[in-house]
């Protein structure tokens, strides 16, 4: 049995259409379009992979997690899409000012937050273009084919290969496909996990500039990696999240400047992201 609470009232599939905006990713004022607070999700009742979350994402802005693995990354953005059943188990999400915990995932999205999960979600059988179609299934508005147009014209990759298998594509077009599937579903806030994994850093770089030119757009773009050079080379915001407890939050210079994560997230002064020195880190971070 779910105890899930539905919506009172469920606003059309597009919602605002962020690309109309001009908001050039970066402008942000209000309330927070997302709010998360002190929420605890659990696995199987008893093992705590968030531990008292708060983050608020602004309307416009680029927002990153960083965090290794095992860090709580991917509940935290699978407890936001209401993926995870009666989770989570403690504390608030709240989007656009309506509380969204419990929801089934179905409402989550029609609000317009698209997840785009680490191992992409692409149907691997069905082509290019049809994968693209379902990102257009259910939308009747006037603006499918300006939309299909930006799209491909920032992965123009994605016209050459329309009528190939989605599994015949290489790790970076499989990544633009997802990108360009999602942004034809008009998110209000774009939710990505780990875009730039198992790419090669040049194919990750065309990656990000994608995602700069989708900012641009002025789409919300929730943004979990574990590159940090990369993410916060786009990101407004950011936050640090270890052993599901967010230990540190900026702006991406401030983040870009701290010492430790310096150290352990950027490789910088010596020392990498190695076992050993991540051990080594544990042992002296001052947070
Ligand atoms: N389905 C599950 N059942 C039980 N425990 C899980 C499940 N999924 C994740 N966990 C645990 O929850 C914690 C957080 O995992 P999560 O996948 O959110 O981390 P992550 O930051 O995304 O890591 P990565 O960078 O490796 O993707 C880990 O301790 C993990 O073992
Ligand atoms: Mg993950």
């Amino acid at each position: 049995m779910s105890s899930r609470r539905e919506p009172e009232r469920e606003e059309g599939s597009g919602g605002r259409a962020p690309r109309d905006q001009g908001g050039g990713g970066g402008t942000v004022s209000g309330p927070p379009l997302l709010r998360i607070s002190s929420i605890e999700t659990l696995y199987f009742d008893r093992i705590y992979a968030l531990f008292g979350v708060s983050l608020e994402i602004e309307e416009g802005e680029i927002f990153t997690v960083l965090g290794p693995n095992g860090a709580g990354k991917t509940t935290l953005l699978r407890t936001i899409a209401g993926l995870l059943k009666d989770q989570p188990k403690k504390g608030e999400i709240a989007f656009g000012g309506r509380r969204i915990d419990g929801w089934q995932p179905e409402a989550v999205a029609r609000l317009g937050i698209v997840y785009v999960p680490e191992d992409r979600g692409l149907f691997r059988e069905l082509t290019v273009e049809e994968n693209l179609r379902l990102g257009l299934w259910g939308r009747h508005d006037d603006n499918v084919a300006t939309d299909r147009d930006f799209v491909y014209g920032m992965f123009p990759i994605l016209r050459e290969r329309a009528r190939q298998q989605a599994e015949t594509l290489s790790g970076g077009e499989q990544q633009m496909l997802a990108l360009g599937r999602a942004m034809l579903r008009r998110p209000r806030l774009l939710m990505l996990d780990e875009p730039s994994l198992g790419l090669a850093p040049r194919v990750a770089r065309n990656v990000y500039e994608a995602l700069g030119m989708i900012a641009r757009t002025g789409t919300t773009i929730l943004l979990v990696e574990q590159n940090a050079r990369l993410a916060l080379g786009v990101a407004r915001r950011g936050a640090i999240l270890e052993s599901g407890r967010v230990v540190l939050e900026g702006t991406a210079k401030e983040l870009g400047d701290d010492e430790n994560v310096r150290e352990v997230y950027l490789g910088v002064g010596g020392s990498d992201a190695s076992a050993k020195g991540w051990r080594l880190y544990r042992k002296r971070r001052r947070w």
